[in-house]
């Protein structure tokens, strides 16, 4: 496909540049001026047109490529996207892809180091991939000639397979929690368990807080719900009680959702007392509280999970994604017995029952310990790569832990904004998350901020990537545009 000149008005357009581009790009494309398969001007050739930086025409194409209507190609340019093109038979468009969930622009197929291309991601916090291998191979086979697997090859009853939930409650218990394999529930993930938490815990129109800033995630669930988000501020130790008690007296919140053990992103960890007012506040307001503890096996020195603070008000939340393996997609919730029934609606409606298949994957590596081992493993490479970090990027100003996944790093001042480092960054094959993203009341908190997850690849690359964004955020945003 040839490449369009395409400089369009953005008379009569609202909300900021980037929104305006965006906006004028989706109405062209209705009004059939830009076809599928159409290449667009780069982003000097745009933001020579339209008088704006590269910066500005980068968010634009990113807006757009959420809401579905481009795709980028690396190295090949940015492209009206093939496919069904809105029209009177078919107007309805999925519902954009709210900001907060959507993957970086431009991100290849198989963005992992070592993999067939050259692009690291950085993105996403997620486990070390190489320590999962031979342990996934092991227990595949032991699922392949398990007599188990005919039983699994069944529906199961509401909230899993009773063997399932012991395992969930069983690995529950080694993160600290008491707890009873009859208030476990299982969730195809810690993502869809915020989305379960949310749709049963809460109505259309109520008010949850989580911290101000917060996993994208978090967001998304609130928001597709219909569900109000008012993010409480944070300092070192993660969601301050002075602001949350604050917001309460103004609002009482239907709930909160709390990321006590290496926040994500700004890693922070909440002190035994931090989550002992953070229940004593939860008391006092009355408001259910979810534990989002899928990070807890990372805590530099043992602390009782949020949860055990106030058991009776408390859905305490749990994956295997990030310690043992994400792509089993199995997670674990564990609540008070009087909530059960209404989760586990929302579990049946939103995906009938978790896959048995996948459970039991979880559940085998549970029992035999190895999913502990692996936990333990992860940690210590995490470790090893915080040093690493230190070495490389202690010239800059970050926050993390000694047993993270991910740093959460200032940029230098000669950068305004954590999404145009995102789109530099991406120029050069790395792809990070931008601090904007994170910010959930949407008030520019985090923009000089990106989230550097540090656990792709081997530790090898991991040194030569580190260096190289060492070097990218030393040059100043005015040499690139
Ligand atoms: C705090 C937090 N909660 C939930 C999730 C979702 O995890 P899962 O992959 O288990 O759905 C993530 C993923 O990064 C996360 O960081």
């Amino acid at each position: 496909m040839e490449q369009v000149v395409w400089a369009p008005s953005l008379q009569s357009l609202d909300g900021p540049l980037y929104e305006k581009i965006a906006s004028a790009l989706e109405r062209d494309i209705n009004a059939g001026l830009l076809g599928a398969g159409d290449r667009l001007p780069t982003l000097k050739e745009l933001a020579a047109a339209l008088g704006v930086t590269p910066g500005t025409v980068n968010r634009a194409y990113e807006l757009a490529q959420r809401r579905g209507l481009i795709d980028g190609e690396v190295g090949r340019g940015t492209f009206v996207r093939k496919g069904d093109k809105p029209n009177a038979l078919h107007p309805a468009r999925p519902a954009p892809v709210p900001a907060a969930v959507s993957q970086p622009a431009s991100m290849p197929a198989a963005a992992e180091t070592g993999r067939g291309n050259d692009w690291v991601d950085l993105s996403i916090v997620k486990p070390n991939l190489q320590l999962q291998e031979p342990y996934v191979r092991a227990a595949l086979l032991d699922l392949a000639n398990s007599p188990v697997l005919a039983d699994m090859l069944d529906y199961t009853p509401d909230g899993g397979h009773p063997l399932h939930r012991e395992a969930g409650a069983a690995w529950m218990r080694q993160a600290g929690l008491q707890a009873r394999a009859e208030q476990v529930l299982l969730t195809a993930g810690a993502q869809h368990g915020l989305l379960v938490a949310v749709n049963a815990l809460t109505r259309p129109g109520d008010l949850v807080l989580c911290e101000s800033l917060c996993y994208p995630g978090v967001a998304s669930v609130v928001h597709s719900l219909g569900r109000r988000l008012k993010g409480v501020r944070l300092d070192d130790e993660g969601m301050t009680p002075e602001h949350l008690r604050e917001l309460c007296k103004a609002e009482r919140p239907a709930l909160v959702i709390c990321i006590a053990t290496c926040q994500n992103p700004t890693s922070s960890v909440m002190s035994a007392v931090r989550r002992g007012q953070i229940a004593e506040i939860a008391r006092e307001f009355d408001f259910a509280l979810v534990d989002d503890d899928l990070y807890g096996f990372l805590a530099p020195s043992p602390v009782p999970p949020l949860a055990s603070f106030a058991p009776e008000r408390t859905l305490y939340l749990t994956s295997l994604s990030k310690s043992v393996l994400s792509t089993v997609r199995l997670g674990y919730l564990h609540c008070p017995p009087e909530w059960l029934a209404r989760l586990a609606v929302s579990v049946r409606s939103s995906i009938w029952m978790v896959s048995p298949l996948a459970a039991q994957l979880g559940t085998s590596l549970i029992n035999n310990g190895r999913a502990h081992e692996m936990a333990q493993a992860q940690r210590a490479e995490a470790e090893a790569r915080q040093q690493l970090a230190r070495e490389l990027l202690g010239a800059f100003e970050y926050r993390s832990q000694p047993t993270a996944f991910h740093v959460w790093l200032k940029l230098p001042a000669n950068w305004t904004s954590g999404d145009q480092f995102a789109a530099l960054a991406r120029g050069h094959q790395l792809l990070v998350a931008g601090g904007e993203a994170f910010s959930m009341n949407r008030d520019g908190e985090g923009r000089q901020y990106v989230r550097i997850s540090i656990m792709a690849g081997s530790r090898e690359q991991m040194r030569f990537v580190l260096t190289k964004l060492g070097g990218l955020m030393s040059t100043p945003d005015t040499a690139w545009f």
